[in-house]
């Protein structure tokens, strides 16, 4: 029965589906431009040191890359130094903050940010329960290479709280459309 209902439903148009299981289902909808951010608290360095999205980003122009996680190759060697290397062009452009986000501890994120020279440069906030990174349907299983849910990788263009462009790759952990020579075309 279960799986006669499924093959029925699935068989639906996606629009019609959604109708008849609009008490029981979510249909994938990740963020996308036009919404605003949700209201979310971040770590930054530590545990105790909260960063709420709506604070941080709620006025002015701001960019935000997420990575699958820290000290991780891509995110180390290209993703992350891409932002930092390009912050004075980011900021000639009007760019107020530059926040990098990953589904780790905020220590480990904090550390990151250290080995990096992020500095005073990209906040390196933890979305430590991945809560932010599922409320925008950015979450990725990654339990086989990195032991858990973890943050697909995006970037996304954020003005007084709405998003005006986002950019995620494709194949979720690759580097192209988010990298920060690529956002700087956004701005
Ligand atoms: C990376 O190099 O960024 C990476 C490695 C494994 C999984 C996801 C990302």
């Amino acid at each position: 029965m279960q799986s006669m209902r499924h093959f029925v439903i699935s068989s639906l148009p996606r629009a019609v589906a959604g109708r008849y299981l609009s008490t029981t289902a979510t249909l994938n909808m990740p963020i996308k431009e036009g919404d605003k951010l949700p209201s979310v608290d971040l770590y930054e360095g530590d545990p105790g040191t909260k960063v709420n999205t709506k604070d941080l980003f709620g006025k002015g122009k701001s960019v935000i890359f997420a990575v699958p996680g820290a000290f991780t190759p891509t995110c180390s060697e290209k993703h992350a130094p891409g932002f930092i290397q390009n912050i004075s062009q980011l900021r000639d452009k009007g760019v107020t903050t530059v926040a990098c986000i990953g589904v780790n501890d905020p220590f480990v994120m904090g550390a990151w940010g250290k080995a990096l020279g992020a500095d005073d440069k990209v906040r390196m906030l933890a979305d430590t329960g991945a809560t932010f990174t599922k409320k925008i349907e950015m979450d990725v299983d990654l339990t086989a290479v990195l032991g858990g849910v973890r943050s697909k990788r995006y970037a996304m263009v954020v003005q007084d709280g709405v998003v005006k462009a986002i950019k995620a790759e494709p194949d979720n952990t690759g580097l192209a459309c988010s990298a920060a020579i690529e956002v700087m075309k956004l701005l």
